[in-house]
Parts: C-alpha cells; structure tokens; sequence
C-alpha cells in the first residue's frame, strides 16, 4: 500500500486528476462529504486529504510515503524529503509587495511581514538587508496599509488580493509550483511503486 499526501482544496483535486488519469484513480474519493482517507485495494493506493502546509510534515515522518506540496512550504521548513517532480500546476510566486508610495531607506531597518520568515530572512541577508520579521499567520496584506510593517513577503498568484488592496508588487523573490515528494525510507522499500506514479504523473505535467 502507498500512502499519499494531497493538499485539500482546489490544488489537490487538480493533483488527485492527475493521479487518476495516470492510472492510480480511487473513485470514492470523488464521493461528497467529510471523509479524509480513500484506498483502493486493487491498485494499492490510499489517498488522504491534509492542510496543504502540512502535507511535508506527514512526508517526512513517514504518515505518508509520497505527498503533494507548494514548493513555498518546501523552501520554508526544508523538510527531509526527496522532491521527486515538479507538476507545474499551483503555479504562482513567492513576491515582496509594498504601498505605492513605499520607498526604501537602506539605512533604516526594513519591517517585513511575512508567514514565511525563513524565504523572508534568506533572500534578505543575500542583499545584506537588515530586517525586522513580523510573522503573521494570514492577512498578511493588511500590515503595511495599517503601518505594521514596510513590505510584506508572500504568494501571489493572480495579483488580485494586492491589487485590491492597494498594493504593488516589487520584486519577485522565487517562481513557485506543486511538487510530488517522497519519505526517504519510503523511496527506498517502496521504489517501484513511488517511481511507477511518478512516472504517471510526469506525463501528465503540461509543458510550459
Ligand atoms: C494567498 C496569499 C495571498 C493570495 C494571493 O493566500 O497569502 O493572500 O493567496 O492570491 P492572488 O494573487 O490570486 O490574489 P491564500 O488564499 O493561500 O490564503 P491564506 O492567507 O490563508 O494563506
């Protein structure tokens, strides 16, 4: 049996399609209501349905033998996983977004709120930039139009939610997509089945 991680909501049914469509389906997975877990014998395959930030968490430890996670959650905790491939759906980016009228005082400690302190604080000391972290849980746009911080440091996909919010995006800090991983013992006792569904899912990623 293959334990599988997906990030529940809009990212993971997409990822689920394309499990289906290589060949790994488990039809009651498409059933309406609350369940969270759905196997199929047959195809010794079991999915489960988990908070997309903590699907690395399940990888790692060994609850899941592959999962599906942003490649911010990856670059934030640097789980000890095996990133396996890049399915290039989720697509957004990893971006540092301000006011308008914000300009930068390099003399001056720059406040970034942020949830994802650790991309925030590497990307910062490559420029040699002091900063002050305010990690925030979410509405992290709210922080520099209420005087909380300087710039933020967060995901844009669309660019809806800065442009509603008055805000503007300057400067791109990394690219970001979904990625399948894998526990390491896993990938090693369960290697035929994991780099079956891997390559499965490989022609199931649209070239961009
Ligand atoms: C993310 C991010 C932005 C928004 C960007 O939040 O924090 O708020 O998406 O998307 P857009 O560019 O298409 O407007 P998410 O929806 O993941 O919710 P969260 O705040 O709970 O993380």
């Amino acid at each position: 049996m293959v334990n599988v991680a997906l990030p529940k909501g809009r990212l993971g049914e997409k990822v689920y399609g394309m499990f289906e469509r290589a060949g790994f389906d488990c039809p009651s997975i498409r059933e309406p209501g609350r369940k969270l877990i759905f196997e199929n014998l047959e195809k010794g395959i079991r999915f489960f349905w988990v908070k997309p930030s903590d699907v690395a968490i399940y990888v790692e430890r060994g609850a899941a033998d592959i999962g599906v996670a942003g490649k911010d959650i990856l670059l934030e905790y640097q789980p000890e996983v095996y990133e396996l491939l890049d399915l290039k759906t989720g697509i957004c980016r990893m971006a540092v977004a301000a006011k308008s009228t914000f300009r930068d005082d390099r003399s001056k400690t720059l406040r970034v709120a942020t949830k994802f302190a650790n991309i925030a604080r590497q990307y910062y000391s490559g420029q040699c930039r002091d900063i002050d972290i305010i990690h925030l849980n979410g509405s992290i746009e709210l922080a520099p139009i209420l005087g909380l911080s300087d710039v933020i440091v967060d995901i844009v996909e669309t660019g809806a939610t800065l442009k509603e919010n008055d805000l503007i995006p300057f400067e791109t800090i990394t690219p970001i997509s979904a990625r399948l991983i894998a526990n390491q013992v896993s990938y090693k006792f369960k290697g035929d089945i994991i780099s079956a569904i891997a390559a499965g899912l490989k022609g199931q990623v649209k070239d961009l």
